[in-house]
């Protein structure tokens, strides 16, 4: 086993977050950062419409699915498999990648209505461990989740988009503050130390022109 490999392998044994999200039985650790957020702001209420792009493995899936309860629908958005094992009737998976061309459109034919409450993006590329390649490729996820944003959030509804701490931080929220009534910054203390992702919140859309 690569000694990298071996590195993570360890560090994920004696990480806390880990060890709470298998006990409660979640599928993933990253569950305590979503629930950090919505327990600040109160994002998530139930009978509401959600798209999450970016959901494999599924914690944060699970934690919308319990907030929605049955009368919400979830749309779920990942390239990868959902390995979610219950069968919830309010989610709706969609395998594909966002970054194609005719992404939203492929979201708009899935959708029964344009009037989404709250879209969340825990979108992350795959790390190369380059730091410009993997910014720049973290930035084009968070362009397109704005570009969903856009489209489907209602006046009113709330954003959760991860960035990554960098030379575009500023810009992305100055467009934030020019699409939301209250926006905010936050780095949850389930988001690793040496990581550089933030999520970027923003409560009260009321729309605007996209542009940096
Ligand atoms: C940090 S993980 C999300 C974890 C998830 N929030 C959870 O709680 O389990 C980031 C996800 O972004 C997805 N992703 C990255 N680039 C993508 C793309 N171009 N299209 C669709 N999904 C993508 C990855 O497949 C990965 O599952």
């Amino acid at each position: 086993m690569a000694k990298s490999k071996r590195r993570w392998l360890i560090e994920r044994k004696k990480d806390v977050f880990f060890r709470q999200a298998k006990e409660l039985g979640y599928e993933s650790r990253a569950i305590f950062k979503l629930k950090y957020i919505d327990s600040m702001f109160n994002i998530l209420k139930e009978g509401n419409i959600v798209i999450e792009l970016g959901c494999s493995p599924g914690g944060w899936s699970l934690y919308i699915l319990e907030k929605i309860g049955e009368s919400g629908k979830l749309y779920a958005i990942d390239k990868a498999p959902l390995p979610i094992k219950r069968k919830y009737p309010q989610i709706e998976f969609i395998q594909t990648d966002v970054l194609q061309s005719d992404f939203l459109d492929i979201l708009s034919k899935k959708m029964v209505s344009d009037s989404v409450d709250v879209i969340l993006s825990d979108l992350a590329p795959n790390m190369t461990g380059k730091y410009e390649l993997d910014y720049y490729r973290q930035i084009a996820l968070v362009k397109i989740s704005i570009a969903t944003i856009e489209k489907f959030l209602k006046r009113g509804g709330s954003a959760v988009v991860k960035v990554f701490e960098g030379p575009e931080s500023q810009n992305l929220r100055k467009l934030f503050l020019s699409k939301f009534k209250f926006v905010h910054s936050v780095k949850p203390p389930a988001s690793r130390k040496h990581s550089s992702e933030f999520y970027l919140v923003g409560l009260r859309y009321f729309g605007g022109a996209y542009s940096t």
